[in-house]
């Protein structure tokens, strides 16, 4: 297993490239089991949950290469063979559970096993289920597969209220819909940039879809969908983690790629707390206004609201910040495992139930620590940047699922980082 070493207070100068987004091209990949043509993925990250869904198409049947070059996912699904997600790929990654509605839609039959709770909370995917249900899959749940099956062979189209906005179920009645017999209405979607661009993707390949970014999309199911190419939509979890390092370490970056309506939420509180953002052609470019930070109340939500994929990465920004913040995680229900590890590093941090009470300090102090999640762990990489000393983080297999050449990236504007193997 491999750690990341930083070496503390160096101020950060420079530029960053922004990949295309995980979450989007996890979402867009099991688009290609809805057409027997092509679909050409371009601008896609190059990271372990991409390849965890290569497998797990390639395991269905799927044609599925990737070319470093312009990050292009090429994908064919002319014969799809096999209709089970395995348990061994699907437990690795939840975003498997996104094959169910495209598979049912294409040939009505599809076995998904259940993807299980992670470190982050419970994450059941009943309302996945009721949304297909909604649209005339049967299903039946046994020796922890969800069995699926199209009544008549062919979902059609139906009406879904989504309790709470979820992002994967939205995805994934999205992805049956488009082939649906009929017309579809869905009620209370997440409206994230990740769904706007399923949404484009699955219009160039010929679906007839309404209301993408609104809280209702309508989708008039077609009978055959056709090959596409199209670019994934920029990382705005990326963005915004790079986006703190400046204002964590001191100087100034520009995130290649970036734009303000990625993120208006996170932008809106950073400036709260003294940040400077400045939109230009070649992207975002981020400064502390004048003096150091100071404390922001922040409560994450759905899109718009400030995403709960940053709140680590803020929380780590905060523990230097003047005064006190309050931060209210509203998404997951155990999503402050950073903060212990934070508060080894000499942060001062109260968790009570789903609120962390952050108090500033003047200085971090380097510490060997590890994280259990992805954004987790790259709020120990921000808080190091900062830190007295060194920092070691542990578990990087963590970090490798989401950011791609951290250390290249962050080194490149001059923060003292580096990738190294563990004693066995
Ligand atoms: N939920 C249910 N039932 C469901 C689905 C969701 O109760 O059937 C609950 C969840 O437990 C959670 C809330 O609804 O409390 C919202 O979850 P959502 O379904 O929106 O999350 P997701 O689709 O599983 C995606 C991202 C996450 C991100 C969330 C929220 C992907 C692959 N994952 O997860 O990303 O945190 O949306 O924005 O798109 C990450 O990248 O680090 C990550 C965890």
């Amino acid at each position: 297993m491999d750690s990341i070493v930083v070496q503390g207070g160096q101020a950060l100068k420079g530029s960053i490239p922004i990949a295309g987004a995980k979450n989007a091209c996890l979402t867009l990949m099991p688009a290609t089991l809805l057409s027997e043509e092509p679909l050409t993925l371009t601008n896609a990250p190059r990271l372990s949950d991409i390849r965890t869904m290569t497998l797990l198409l390639q395991s269905l049947g799927a044609e599925v290469s990737s070319l470093a070059e312009g990050g292009v996912l090429a994908m064919s699904s002319h014969d799809i063979n096999n209709h089970t997600a395995d348990y061994d790929i699907v437990r690795k990654m939840r975003a498997s559970i996104l094959v169910l509605g495209p598979m049912l839609a294409r040939d009505g039959h599809a076995i998904v096993s259940l993807p299980g709770g992670c470190a982050i909370g419970a994450r059941p995917v009943d309302l996945h289920l009721k949304a297909l249900e909604a649209l005339g899959a049967e299903l039946d749940l046994r020796e922890g597969y969800v069995h699926a099956k199209a009544t008549g062979g062919r979902l059609k189209g139906g009406r879904y209220a989504f309790p709470i906005v979820s992002v994967g179920a939205t995805e994934n009645a999205l992805l049956a819909a488009v082939l649906a017999k009929g017309t579809s209405v869905l009620e209370n979607v997440a409206r994230e940039p990740e769904i706007m661009d399923l949404a484009q993707c699955l219009r160039a390949m010929g679906a007839h879809i309404e209301g993408e970014g609104t809280d209702t999309l309508t989708i008039e199911g077609v009978d055959r969908l056709h090959g596409a190419t199209h670019p994934v939509v920029t990382d705005r979890i990326e963005l915004g983690t790079y986006m703190l390092a400046p204002l964590i370490a001191g100087g100034e970056v520009t995130l290649q790629g970036g734009r303000r309506g990625l993120l208006e939420a996170f932008c809106e509180r950073i400036e709260a707390a003294g940040a400077e953002v400045t939109e230009g052609p070649e992207g975002l470019t981020v400064r502390r206004a004048n003096g150091p930070m100071r404390a922001v109340d922040v409560e994450t939500a759905p899109f718009p609201g400030f995403p709960t994929d940053l709140q680590a990465q803020m929380m780590a920004m905060l523990c230097t910040a003047e005064g006190t913040s309050v931060l209210d995680e509203k998404i997951f229900e155990n999503r402050f495992m950073h903060a212990p590890e934070l508060t080894r590093m000499g942060a001062k941090i109260d968790v009570h139930g789903g609120t962390a009470t952050v108090t500033g300090v003047d200085r971090l102090r380097g510490a060997p620590v590890m994280a259990t999640d992805l954004r987790a762990s790259v709020s120990l990489i921000l808080a190091g940047l900062a830190a007295e000393g060194e920092t070691k983080v542990s578990r990087v297999y963590h970090l490798d699922r989401g950011y791609e050449h951290v250390v290249r990236k962050l080194s490149g504007v001059g923060a003292k980082i580096e990738r190294v193997k563990d004693d066995v």
